[in-house]
């Protein structure tokens, strides 16, 4: 997919995200999320007073947000290439707009560099040569990164087919612009036809949501007014959202992927540690952690009585 393309999926994701929601997996168990915020949290306390820590692949800060709550002495700054991007605290500063592969910063800038779901999309070998830039000789990074069998892309892969088959020419989003542009909107047999492909289309993808809520979306927007920009809006959050599931699909790590960027990021005197990352409970992994800290073992536990 064109970098243009994928700039703006992301663009018109962060522009429309509501304020609070800070990542880019509104839908995330919550022992999942748990379990991203210990990892962090853990990162973070190694951390020397007052670092400069630099987040990639930013958008709605959820790393940042998390340093800013875990550790206020931290000085943190966002990069992200999408145009616009949620607002953070005025201390946290942001550069939309920004490649991984080109940052705006001297050699040496930060002592931290971090990433969540990120340096993957991108060209892997820039990405890796501005974070050697960057950072300070003996800086301190910890990238998570998208597996390629985890739970993200498996669940995130079913949903890419339902919203093709919502966007082809005998889809339920194209009949009901169709509908709108032929002044055909209140006649039975358009309300018929959509019948018949919502029920054709649900049967096909049985444990995909978004076929109902987009069903339910077309039918409020066809009844009110203005429906063909409506309509037209809304097939263009779909595009988008089938726009990024794609560059997700691209971005995954396979173990052959994550050895090589674990690798790049070597140096004789701080190798990268590459780990996979599971949520308790669930077998299969969830993402991957690269980082030159190595994770600490669970503290033991502390008998007080
Ligand atoms: C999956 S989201 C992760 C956002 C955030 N780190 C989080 O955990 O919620 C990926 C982010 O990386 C950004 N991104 C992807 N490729 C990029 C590149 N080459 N340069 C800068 N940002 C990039 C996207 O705009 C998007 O905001």
């Amino acid at each position: 997919m064109p970098l243009k393309q994928e700039m703006n999926a992301w663009t018109h994701y962060w522009s429309k995200a509501p304020a609070m929601s800070r990542g880019c997996l509104p839908g995330l168990p919550e022992v999942a999320a748990n379990h991203l915020q210990e990892i962090w949290r853990q990162f973070f306390a190694s951390l020397p007073l007052g670092a400069r820590l630099l987040d990639l692949g930013t958008g709605g800060g959820a790393v940042l947000v998390e340093a800013q709550a875990f550790r206020s002495d931290l000085l943190l700054t966002g990069v992200d290439y999408a145009a616009v991007l949620p607002e953070l605290d005025k201390t946290i500063t942001l550069h939309p707009g920004t490649r991984l592969e080109n940052l705006p910063f001297d050699d040496g800038s930060f002592e931290v560099i971090t990433s969540q779901f990120a340096i993957e999309y991108t060209n892997i070998s820039a990405a890796i040569q501005e974070v050697d830039r960057v950072l300070t000789f003996a800086g301190s990074y910890l990238f998570i990164c998208h597996h390629a069998d985890g739970v993200i892309v498996r669940d995130n892969l079913p949903r890419l087919k339902a919203i093709r088959e919502t966007l082809s020419p005998a889809g339920l989003l194209y009949t009901a612009i169709q509908a709108v542009r032929q002044r055909k909107k209140f006649t039975p047999e358009t309300w018929q036809r959509l019948a018949r492909i919502f029920t054709a289309t649900q049967l096909k993808h049985p444990d995909q949501s978004l076929v109902k809520e987009l069903a339910d979306d077309i039918a409020r927007i066809m009844a009110g007014p203005d429906s063909l920009e409506k309509l037209l809006a809304l097939r263009q959050a779909v595009e988008m959202e089938g726009q990024r599931i794609m560059a997700l699909k691209k971005a995954v790590l396979t173990e052959n992927r994550a050895r090589i960027l674990a690798e790049a990021l070597s140096s004789k005197q701080q190798p990268a540690h590459l780990e996979i990352v599971h949520v308790p409970g669930v077998s299969a992994p969830f993402a991957w952690r690269i980082s030159n800290r190595p994770r600490m073992a669970p503290p033991a536990e502390i008998n007080t009585t």
